[in-house]
C-alpha cells in the first residue's frame, strides 16, 4: 500500500486556537489520516507548534515569562487540547527544536551556495529607548491605507494589507510605547525568489490541475504578481540563529531567521523529532529525501497559508538543489465564520477549542465541523445550526438507532445477537444500498471532499433508520419472532459497520459502538463492498452490551446558555 505523508499547517504558539483554525487544518488532516490508516496505508501525520517570531516574544512578555518557558508551556497547553480532540498525530513537534534549527541552517547554507541568498543593507525601525531594532509587530501605528490606528508593522488587521514597519504613520514601539523612533541601516539576508520564479511556475503548472481550485487560483495569483526577493532574517532574540560559519558578521549581531522561513521546514524537522524518539524503528529521511513517487504528500491549511505552501516554500525547496519531497496535494479551506463575522483571537469572539471541550465531548465538534467544513465557500458557525445538527444527525439518526436496537434486542432476546430467519428481500435491498453508499463515502474521502463524505456517512446512518422503520421489529415480534430476530441481527450488523466507517469522524463513539460486541476485533479495519452487502460480520450468538446514550440531546435551554456565554451572535 502507498505511503502517505500528511501535514497540517503549524498552529502558532501564541494562544489556544479557535474552531475556525481547527476545521481549516488539523481536524480534516486527522480525519483523512484515520481513514487512510483504516484502509491499510502507511500514514505519517506530522504537526507542530510554530514558535518563532514577534507574536511569541510579545505574548511571553505579556505573561512575564522568558520566551522559551512561555513556548514550552503554551506547546503543552495546545497539545492537551489536541489530545482532547483526539487528533492522532504521529508526532506533534516544536519548531524551536534542535532538529529544525539544523535543517533550517542547512537549507540556508545550500541556498547561499546556489546563489539564491544575498546580503543587503536595508532601513529598519530602531528604538533608542528599547535599545533595539523593531521588526514586524514590534511597531504599531496608523495604517497608511485605511487609517486604522492599531495597525501592526507586518499587517493591518483592519484592511488586511501587508505592511512594512516603515510604512506606518505615527509609529510607536509595541514594547515601550516610545515614539522616539529612528530608521537605521542594517544588513539582512534576502532570499532571491525572483531568480526562482521560472522554476516555481513550471513546478506549479505540473501540479495545479490536481489541486482544488482554491489552492491553484491563489498560487497563480502570486505567480502572476511576480515573486519578490524577501528578507529572511530578523533582529530578534528568539529564532533559528543565522549560522556563524557562513555569515559571521550577521551571526555576531544576533540575527535569526524569519519565522516564515523556518516554519515550513519544521514539517521536516518534526519528522526528525519523531524519529529521534525511536531511532531504531523510525526513519525520517525515507519520508522526505529521495522519496519522490514512493510517498504521497498532502498538506492541509486555511487559504491565508496557501501562498507560503504553493509558492514560497516550494521556491526554497527547489533552490536547495537537493531531492527533498515536495507537496503533491494542497487541501485548502475557506473561513469558518461566527455568525457571519470573523472569529477573533484578540477580540475573544467565537468559540475556542478548549472552551468547546468544556461544553461537550470532541465527537460532537468533530462531526459538526467536518460536516460543515468551509470547503467550497466560507461557512458560518451558529449555535442554532450546531444544536440542530447534533440533535438530528448524532442524537436521533445515529445514537437513537444504536440504543433502540440494542436495548430492544436485549429485552426480548437476551444478551446475545439473535439468530432468527435467514436474510430476505428487505435485507438484500438494504445490503445493496449500503454497498452503494459506502462506495460513495470512499470516493469522496479519497477526493478529500469532506462535506460530501460526511453526507455519505449520514446517508448510511439514515438507511438503517429507514430499514428499521420499514420492518418495525417492535410490531413484527408480536406475530413473527424469527422475523424480528433477523431484523435486529441485521440492525446490529449495521451498528458494527457504522462503528468502522464512522471512526474517522467520531473515533471515541465509534470505539464504544465497536466494543458493544464481543468480537475480539480491537482494530477498526475497513469493510469491503461484499461485507457491506452481506451485513453478516456480527454472527448470531455474539454477546453484546448496551452502551450508555451516545449523544445527549441539546435543549433550548442549552442553546440559550451557549449563546449567552459566547455572545457576539448579533452578526
Ligand atoms: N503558524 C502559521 C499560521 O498560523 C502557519 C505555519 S504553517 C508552516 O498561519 F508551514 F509554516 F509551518
Ligand atoms: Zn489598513
Amino acid at each position: 500500500m502507498a505511503r502517505h505523508l500528511i501535514t497540517s499547517a503549524l498552529p502558532y504558539i501564541n494562544g489556544i486556537k479557535h474552531l475556525g483554525n481547527m476545521v481549516g487544518s488539523m481536524l480534516p488532516a486527522d480525519v483523512y489520516s484515520r481513514y487512510l490508516r483504516q484502509r491499510g496505508h502507511d500514514v505519517l501525520y506530522i504537526c507542530a507548534t510554530d514558535e518563532h517570531g514577534t507574536p511569541a516574544e510579545l505574548a511571553a512578555k505579556e505573561q512575564g515569562l522568558p520566551v522559551d518557558e512561555f513556548c514550552a508551556q503554551a506547546h503543552d497547553a495546545q497539545k492537551a487540547v489536541y489530545d482532547g480532540f483526539a487528533l492522532a498525530f504521529d508526532y506533534f513537534g516544536r519548531s524551536s527544536s534542535p532538529e529544525n534549527r539544523e535543517i533550517t541552517q542547512h537549507f540556508a547554507r545550500r541556498l547561499n551556495e546556489n546563489g539564491f541568498i544575498e546580503e543587503r543593507a536595508i532601513r529598519q525601525v530602531y528604538s533608542p529607548a528599547d535599545g533595539r531594532f523593531l521588526p514586524d509587530r514590534y511597531v504599531e501605528g496608523t495604517c497608511p491605507h485605511c487609517g486604522y490606528d492599531k495597525a501592526r508593522g507586518d499587517q493591518c488587521e483592519n484592511c488586511t494589507r501587508v505592511l512594512d514597519p516603515t510604512d506606518l504613520i505615527n509609529p510607536r514601539s509595541a514594547i515601550s510605547g516610545s515614539t522616539d523612533l529612528e530608521v537605521r541601516e542594517t544588513k539582512h539576508l534576502f532570499l532571491l525568489q525572483s531568480k526562482l520564479q521560472h522554476e516555481v511556475e513550471e513546478w506549479v503548472s505540473r501540479h495545479e490541475d490536481d489541486w482544488p481550485q482554491l489552492a491553484s487560483s491563489i498560487a497563480r495569483k502570486w505567480l502572476n504578481e511576480g515573486l519578490h526577493d524577501r528578507a529572511i532574517t530578523r533582529d530578534l532574540d528568539w529564532g533559528v540563529p543565522v549560522p556563524a560559519d557562513t555569515w559571521p558578521e550577521l551571526a555576531a549581531e544576533g540575527k535569526v531567521f524569519y519565522v516564515w522561513f523556518d516554519a515550513p521546514i519544521e514539517y521536516i524537522g518534526a519528522t526528525k523529532e519523531w524519529a529521534a524518539q525511536d531511532p531504531e524503528n523510525r526513519d525520517w529521511k525515507s519520508w522526505w529525501y529521495e522519496s519522490a513517487d514512493d510517498v504521497r504528500y498532502t498538506e492541509f491549511m486555511a487559504k491565508d497559508n496557501v501562498p507560503f505552501h504553493t509558492v514560497m516554500f516550494p521556491a526554497t525547496e527547489l533552490g536547495v538543489r537537493e531531492p527533498w519531497k515536495m507537496v503533491d496535494y494542497v487541501k485548502a479551506f475557506n473561513w469558518l465564520t461566527y455568525y457571519g463575522g470573523k472569529f477573533s483571537t484578540s477580540q475573544k469572539r467565537g468559540v475556542f477549542t478548549d472552551q468547546a471541550l468544556d461544553i461537550l465531548p470532541a465527537d460532537y465538534w468533530r462531526y459538526f465541523l467536518i460536516a460543515n467544513a468551509p470547503e467550497s465557500d466560507d461557512s458560518s458557525f451558529t449555535w442554532e445550526h450546531f444544536t440542530a445538527t447534533v440533535n438530528k444527525d448524532l442524537a436521533d439518526t445515529l445514537g437513537n438507532f444504536v440504543n433502540r436496537v440494542l436495548s430492544f434486542s436485549k429485552k426480548r432476546f437476551g444478551e446475545e445477537v439473535p439468530a432468527g430467519n435467514a436474510a430476505g428481500e428487505a435485507e438484500a435491498k438494504l445490503g445493496g444500498q449500503i454497498a452503494e453508499l459506502l462506495a460513495e463515502y470512499e470516493t469522496q474521502m479519497e477526493a478529500l471532499q469532506f462535506r460530501k463524505a460526511a453526507a455519505a456517512l449520514r446517508a448510511l446512518w439514515s438507511a438503517g433508520n429507514s430499514y428499521l422503520e420499514e420492518k418495525a421489529p417492535w410490531l413484527e415480534i408480536k406475530t413473527d419472532k424469527d422475523g424480528a430476530a433477523l431484523t435486529l441481527r441485521t440492525a446490529m450488523n449495521l451498528i458494527h459497520l457504522y462503528a468502522v466507517v464512522s471512526e474517522p469522524f467520531i473515533p471515541s463513539t465509534a470505539k464504544t459502538m465497536r466494543e458493544a460486541f464481543s468480537l475480539g476485533d480491537d482494530t477498526a479495519a475497513w469493510v469491503t463492498a461484499d461485507e457491506a452487502r452481506a451485513l453478516a460480520s456480527v454472527p448470531a450468538g455474539t454477546p453484546f452490551t448496551v452502551p450508555p446514550v451516545l449523544f445527549a440531546k441539546l435543549t433550548d435551554e442549552d442553546l440559550e446558555t451557549y449563546k449567552e456565554r459566547f455572545g457576539g451572535t448579533e452578526g
